[in-house]
């Protein structure tokens, strides 16, 4: 079972679809997978399920479920001001410590319209998931100019062969 994280919760989003397009990559190889997505968050979680909240939000607390079973996990990035969205750090803030993290296994992808993939942005996530005690596969596809290489559901050859090799790589990591 594979965890597969779109990490924004702007609507309509690329990270959604290459997340989608993930999940069929798996599918091929008869991987189960559970879906997350960022942008079916309750609006209001920042103020009902952080901090002293914590547990409080029903629809919160079923992300914080799925997410303290996942084992594996995949990222799915975009890149926001050089770095990834506010709303996945979080997420992440939001969700049990230490145990959602804790000796578990992530992959990251990232996305960006300009020349860097979110190559920071999965700087910054690694140091973080590195903390929290989740190791980060080293093979981290940056798939820049998406909008050149995504069109509709359409992935361009040579992005859908990195992602096929990191998931190669995950299975066996
Ligand atoms: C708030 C925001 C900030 C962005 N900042 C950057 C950036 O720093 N560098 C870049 O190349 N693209 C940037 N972009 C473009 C996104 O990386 C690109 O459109 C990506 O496909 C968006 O993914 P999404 O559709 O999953 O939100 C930004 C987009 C948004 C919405």
């Amino acid at each position: 079972m594979i965890t597969i994280i779109s990490s924004t919760n702007r609507k309509n989003s690329v990270s959604k679809k290459l997340a989608h397009i993930y999940q069929g990559i798996l599918e091929d190889k008869k991987i189960e997978t559970e879906m997350i997505y960022l942008d079916e968050l309750p609006e209001d979680f920042i103020a009902t399920a952080l901090y002293d909240q914590s547990g409080k939000n029903k629809l919160f607390n079923t992300f914080r479920e799925k997410m303290l079973r996942a084992e594996k996990m995949v990222f799915i990035v975009p890149e926001y001001n050089g770095s990834f969205p506010g709303v996945l750090k979080a997420f992440i803030d939001g969700l049990a410590f230490p145990n959602t993290f804790r000796d578990k296994k992530a992959a990251l992808v990232g996305i960006s319209s300009g020349v860097q993939g979110a190559g920071l942005a999965l700087s910054h996530l690694t140091d973080i998931f590195n903390y929290c005690g989740t190791h980060v596969l080293a093979q981290k596809p940056k798939l820049s100019r998406i909008e050149e290489n995504l069109t509709e559901n359409n992935l361009s050859e040579l992005y859908h062969s990195l992602l096929e090799e990191q998931v190669d790589k995950l299975l066996r990591f």
